[in-house]
Parts: structure tokens; sequence; C-alpha cells
């Protein structure tokens, strides 16, 4: 039986997506859920549709940029005495450009969101997890991080860096209890990936938008996208699993098969 009852769960990217169907799923489960986003407006949205579950704990939300250390310090301050039995780190942001077309201006916001902000956001809350001497942390990296991807080229190395820390971590952190797992989707319907464009293969200029030709759907196995749903299923599992750690689980319709 997956229950997260009473347990106090930190959601990064909680505004939409793949995060607020995650904090969804919890909430669902008993948890009480604090959603973390950049847009103080959306993530009252999202709040709200979390309280329509009617979880036993309260939900709420911050709006801060993951990448800045100040944000974390002003939460992890914020909490005073409250636990964290659960930290996801899915706020992400994308690229669809050719590395030698991407700008360093977009280099630094992929690494500082994807990676920095991940790696703030674990340094944040190891410490409360350690004293309570328990916790989880689910990272979402992405599929893109073990095998490329055309126009991924930065993206795919932050969701790397993702898989790095991770893996760090387990050793790092088991001792106190503390487990560290990460999820790699493949291509999930989100604002992501609505109306993205990839490069073609083979080509270096022309782009290739999803909606046509096939699209993306024509190339993952299962012949379609996956769910936010689905890959909230994953977190719920890793959440619950008290023997999986250093767990990297491929959510992905067989598209790493290919
Ligand atoms: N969709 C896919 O196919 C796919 C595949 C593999 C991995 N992933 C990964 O899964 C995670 C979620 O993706 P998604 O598809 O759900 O994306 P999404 O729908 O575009 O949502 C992105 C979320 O990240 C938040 N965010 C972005 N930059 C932020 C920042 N600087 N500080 C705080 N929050 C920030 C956004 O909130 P605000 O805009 O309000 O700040 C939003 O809640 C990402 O890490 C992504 O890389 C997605």
């Amino acid at each position: 039986m997956l229950s997260l009852q009473g347990k106090r769960c930190l959601i990064t990217g909680g505004s939409r997506g793949i995060g607020l169907a995650i904090a969804k799923l919890f909430a669902a489960h008993g948890a009480g859920c604090t959603l973390i986003g950049r847009h103080e407006e959306s993530l009252a949205t999202a709040v709200g549709s979390l309280q329509q579950t009617g979880a036993s704990l309260p939900h709420n939300s911050h709006a801060f940029d993951v990448s800045r250390q100040s944000g974390w310090s002003d939460l992890v301050r914020s909490l005073k005495t409250d636990r964290v039995d659960v930290l996801v780190n899915a706020a992400g942001v994308s690229q669809n450009s050719l590395l030698f077309k991407t700008s360093c201006d977009k280099l630094d916001e992929i690494l500082d969101v994807n990676l920095k902000g991940t790696i703030l956001g674990c340094q944040g809350v190891i410490p409360i997890m350690m004293k309570q001497k328990s916790g989880c942390i689910i990272n979402v990296s992405s599929l893109l991080a073990t095998h490329g991807g055309r126009g991924a080229s930065v993206y795919a190395a932050s969701k790397a860096g993702v898989i790095g820390l991770t893996r760090s971590l387990a050793w790092e952190v088991g001792r106190f209890n503390i487990r560290a797992n990460a999820i790699q989707p493949g291509y999930i319907q989100t604002d992501m990936t609505r109306g993205a464009v990839f490069p073609r293969p083979f080509s270096l200029v022309p782009l290739l938008p999803m909606d046509k030709d096939g699209g993306l759907a024509a190339l993952i196995p299962i012949g379609r996208l996956g769910t936010v749903e689905e890959v909230a299923e994953a977190a719920l599992f890793l959440a619950n699993n008290s023997y999986a750690h250093n767990c990297v689980l491929n959510i992905d319709g067989g598209l790493s098969a290919t």
C-alpha cells in the first residue's frame, strides 16, 4: 500500500507539468506539499488544485528562482521546525538549438536552473533531513542525459550532471537514512514539449516540428509521448520504496531502446 500520510514534500517546478502532477499524486496519498516556482499566481492556482484532493496536511507555495541560493536560504529559514520528508527537484528549462547557435546567456540559464538549482535544493534540504534522520530526494533528470539529443547539448549536459549529483549523494547521505534517486523521463506531454522543434536527423539546420511527419511519437517504440501522471507514479514509487536508493528510473515508452 503506497502512502505518504502526514509527510511534508517540497516540489520545485510544482506550478505545472511534471512537478504539479507529482504534487497532485503525493497529495492524494496524504502528503502536504510545498510548491516552488517563479510565479506567485500560477503557484496559487496549483496549490488550489491540490486542496481539492482533501489531503490531511496543508499545502503552500514559495515563489523564487531555484538557481538563487538566497531563495533556498529564505525557504529553509521559513520552514522553522517543519520536516521535509521528500524533496523533488523538477524545475527545469529546455533547449531547442544546436550548440553553435546557443547563446552564452541561454547556456547559463540551462545550467543554472537545471543543475545548479538542483544542487542548491539538495544542499538546502539535506541538513534538515540529516537532523530528522530520514528523507528522500528525487531529482528529475532526462533520458537525454545518457542518450544525448540533437539541439539539446547543454540541456543533456545539465541533466547528466543531475545523474552524477544523485549518484554522489547516494554515497554521501545513505548512512543518514536519506535516499537519493533520479527519474529519466523520455518525451512527456507538457508545456516543455508542446510546440517544441527538434533538429532534423542528419541535418544541421532545418528543425522538425513535433506534429509533422509523424513527429516525435513515431520515434517512440510505444508510439506516443508519456503523460505527467505516468511520471508521477514513478516518483510515488521512489518516495515510498525504502530500498530504492541510487535508483535511476527511466520512464520513456521504450525510447531508450532505440
Ligand atoms: N516534458 C518532458 O518531455 C521532459 C522530459 C525529460 C525531463 N523533463 C524534466 O522534467 C522537469 C519538469 O519538466 P516539465 O515538462 O514539467 O516542464 P514545464 O511544464 O515547462 O514546467 C517547468 C516548471 O519548472 C519551473 N521553473 C522553471 N524555471 C524555474 C526557476 N528558475 N526557478 C523555479 N522554478 C522554475 C516552472 O515554473 P515557473 O515557470 O512558474 O517558474 C514550472 O513549474 C524538468 O526538469 C524537465 O527538464 C521533462
